[in-house]
Parts: C-alpha cells; sequence; structure tokens
C-alpha cells in the first residue's frame, strides 16, 4: 500500500488522515505530497491503520498523535490533560498587552498559558497551579521540553497559595452539562477539566473571590469562559471588580483600585 492510496480511501477527515500518516512516519505533512508513492512498511501501515481507526471511532486527533500546537509550539498531551484549544490563545494576547511582571495560572492542564506566557514575556515570574497531580507531570514535561521556567504547584484554586501577582489567567472548566452543543469528543478528555457546576460558574465564582487577596493594586484576574456566561460573571464579579472588559471567549476583569 502506498501513501497515495492510502490517503485516498482513509474513512477520515483528509488533514486527520495526512497527519495519522505523516506522524507515522516521522515526516512533516510536505514529504506526502512529495512521495506519494511511498510504500508502507508492515510497522508503518499498522500504526496507521490503528491510528485511523481510533480516529474514526471518535478519539481526539491530539491524544492519538500525542500533542497538540498551541500558540506556534507543540504541547505533549494524554487523557490527563485538556486539548489545549486554539480560542484559548487570546488570552495570551491579553496577558500579553498587559505586560505584567507576576503571572499565577490557575487550571494549568498541559501548561500551555503558562509556558507560553513564560516564553512570550521572558524574564516574569510564572507560578500554575492544578488540582490535577497528573496534569501537573504533563505540565512540568512541556516546560522542559519547551524550555520555559515555570514554577508548578498542586492546588484547589488559589488554597495553597500565599503570594501576590499582578495577573492572574484561569481557563477554569466552565461548560454547564445541560447545554446540548457539546461535541462526542468531549467524552474522551478529564471531565474534571471541563465540566463546573452551577451553569459551569461555580469555579470561576469561586475564583472571583479568591483572587483579589492575591492580587497586587491594579492588578487583572484573566478569565476564559463561554460568550453566554460573561454577562453573569461580569453581575457576579462587580463588586470585586471596577473595570470588567469583555471581548470574544476572553472575559478580563480587572481589581478594583480603591
Ligand atoms: C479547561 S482545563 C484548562 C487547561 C489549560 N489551562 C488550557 O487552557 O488548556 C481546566 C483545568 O483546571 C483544572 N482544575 C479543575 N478544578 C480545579 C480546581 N478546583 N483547582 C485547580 N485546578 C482545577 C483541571 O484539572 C484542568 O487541568
Amino acid at each position: 500500500m502506498n501513501v497515495n492510496s492510502w490517503l485516498n480511501s482513509a474513512p477520515v477527515d483528509h488533514l486527520d488522515a495526512e497527519l495519522i500518516v505523516a506522524n507515522a512516519l516521522q515526516k512533516d505533512r510536505t514529504f506526502l505530497h512529495a512521495y506519494p508513492e511511498y510504500e508502507f512498511t508492515d510497522a508503518e501501515l499498522k500504526q496507521v491503520k490503528s491510528h485511523t481507526m481510533r480516529r474514526a471511532l471518535g478519539e481526539p486527533l491530539a491524544y492519538i498523535l500525542g500533542y497538540k500546537e498551541f500558540y506556534g509550539r507543540i504541547f505533549k498531551v494524554n487523557q490527563d490533560t485538556l486539548i489545549p484549544r486554539p480560542e484559548t490563545e487570546a488570552l495570551i494576547n491579553v496577558i500579553k498587552e498587559l505586560k505584567p511582571h507576576r503571572v499565577l495560572d490557575v487550571g494549568t492542564g498541559s501548561g500551555c498559558i503558562a509556558i507560553t506566557t513564560a516564553l512570550e514575556l521572558p524574564g516574569i515570574e510564572v507560578d500554575a497551579v492544578d488540582i490535577s497531580l497528573k496534569a501537573l507531570i504533563m505540565a512540568k514535561q512541556n516546560a522542559t521540553n519547551l524550555g520555559a521556567n515555570v514554577n508548578f504547584y498542586q492546588s484547589n484554586l488559589l488554597e495553597k497559595i500565599e503570594d501576590e501577582y499582578d495577573l492572574i489567567v484561569a481557563n477554569l472548566p466552565y461548560v454547564d452539562r445541560e447545554w446540548d452543543w457539546t461535541s462526542p469528543e468531549l467524552a474522551y478528555e478529564p471531565q474534571t477539566a471541563l465540566y463546573a457546576e452551577d451553569g459551569g460558574l461555580a469555579l470561576i465564582k469561586q475564583l472571583i473571590e479568591q483572587a483579589p487577596a492575591h492580587l497586587r493594586k491594579y492588578g487583572y484576574l484573566i478569565l476564559e469562559a463561554d460568550l453566554s456566561q460573561h454577562k453573569k460573571i461580569a453581575n457576579y464579579a462587580s463588586n470585586l471588580f471596577d473595570q470588567i472588559n469583555s471581548n470574544d471567549q476572553t472575559l478580563a476583569l480587572s481589581l478594583c483600585l480603591r
């Protein structure tokens, strides 16, 4: 079997099929276009078939390949970590505009936000927490692979945090189990990384209450939430934060300057 005939018959999306083949051959996708007549070895074909079957059954490609790109860098992922989403890159843009000196990432997962922040803003101090030890192990591995200096801690939200920051960022679980538009692929991801009670807002509300004690004057809390939740979050935070900006998937709250 050669690359071209496999790609023309694979029972999955064409781009996914190409990424699965490129991964099995340890080449990038340009190789497939340059050498469509390449004949698979038995071992390569076995891996391609098995990965394609998993994808056809609905497993996210990132778990099959073991990585996901985020802000131009490759992050290792497994079923202990949420797969980084492109919309989360918007948080990085907000952080870069604010130019903080000391950042805390709450619910770091694969470490994508903390590590990207440390690499995009060299010289700043970045800490990160997650309740999941297994996620923290993967985040540490990613920080080492990418050469980022981030301090990781296990903590339930800010329970174990004693320090102050000028920016706290969090992409906490905010999916409401009642939403009917969620994808079947979510079943493969850690449920504690996705779902929260109280219409998806339980953890975000707790963090809004905890954050002011750990933010310096003029400090920011940057949250990701679904657009449909922004108004409720802004109302909830209005007693504690005085400047609340919401754009796209990113809800930025700035601490009261009183
Ligand atoms: C939506 S995922 C985000 C992962 C990563 N920051 C990203 O953007 O891809 C939420 C993360 O929050 C963590 N988490 C859930 N509840 C938590 C809690 N009470 N305290 C700290 N982290 C929590 C989960 O383990 C998961 O890694």
